[in-house]
């Protein structure tokens, strides 16, 4: 699991992402959330120091509108299915 991306139309910006991992997901104005690494396009690779607080907001997220891979999202959050 190497690449994130937040799925925008399923996140009900509950917060909990951004507490868990605060280097990597922050909030839009409307409180949803995204991936700061590369403005939730999924195509950055997660820095190793910051990987483990990604998983934990990924088993965290209320509604599993976080996602991992192990390839690029190109943008898509259902790219893997
Ligand atoms: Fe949204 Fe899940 Fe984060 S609901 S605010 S992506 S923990």
């Amino acid at each position: 699991a190497n690449y994130t991306i937040v799925d925008q139309d399923t996140c009900i910006a509950c917060g909990a992402c951004g507490a868990t991992a605060p280097d990597v997901f922050d909030y839009n104005d409307d409180g949803v959330a995204f991936s700061l690494l590369d403005d939730n396009k999924g195509n950055k690779q997660i820095p190793d120091e910051w990987l483990e607080d990604v998983e934990d907001a990924f088993e965290g997220c209320p509604t599993e509108s976080i996602r991992l891979a192990e390839a690029p999202f190109e943008g898509d959050p259902n790219k893997f299915g």
